[in-house]
């Protein structure tokens, strides 16, 4: 018997696939024109000032974190790392809606069980 695949390419459950997330069980977002994750690889290694620190680290107490609620000055900690997630939000595929119920606190329980974890951070925020 020829192997040959039923299924049309690509597979109805492929992440390349657009479909309503009823359909798929995911809650992924629509992202706006140029902002895919090669856009946001792009806009990290421009050499543009993300972080808002200018490369510089920094002990952030709970206070502080705290202060970085807002979607104009968005940070989160994930895994002990506090991150300045502001320009990230419009790239972000389950939205900002989302990333925002981590704003200006721990959001590594949020991160881990929505499987944003799948792949590490470092590949979206560099070495810290
Ligand atoms: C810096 C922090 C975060 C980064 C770098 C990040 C990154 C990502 C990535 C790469 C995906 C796509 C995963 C995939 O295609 O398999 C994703 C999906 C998602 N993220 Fe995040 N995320 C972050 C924080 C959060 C937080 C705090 C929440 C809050 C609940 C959240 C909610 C979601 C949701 C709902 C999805 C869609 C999952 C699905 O496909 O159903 N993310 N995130």
């Amino acid at each position: 018997m020829l192997n040959i695949p039923s299924q049309s390419f690509p597979a109805p459950s492929s992440q390349q696939r657009v479909s309503p997330s009823a359909q798929s069980g995911r809650n992924k977002v629509s992202l706006k024109p140029g902002h895919s994750l090669m856009d946001w690889i792009r806009f990290a290694k421009s050499g543009k000032d993300l972080t808002g620190l200018r490369g510089r680290l920094m002990e952030v107490t709970q206070d502080e974190l705290q202060k970085h609620n807002k979607r104009e000055d968005c940070w989160t900690c994930i895994r002990g790392m506090v991150y300045n997630v502001t320009p990230y939000m419009d790239y972000h595929p389950g939205g900002e809606e989302e990333l925002m119920k981590a704003a200006g606190i721990d959001g590594t329980d949020l991160f881990d069980q929505v499987l944003c974890s799948t792949v590490s951070i470092h590949v979206y925020f560099g070495k810290h």
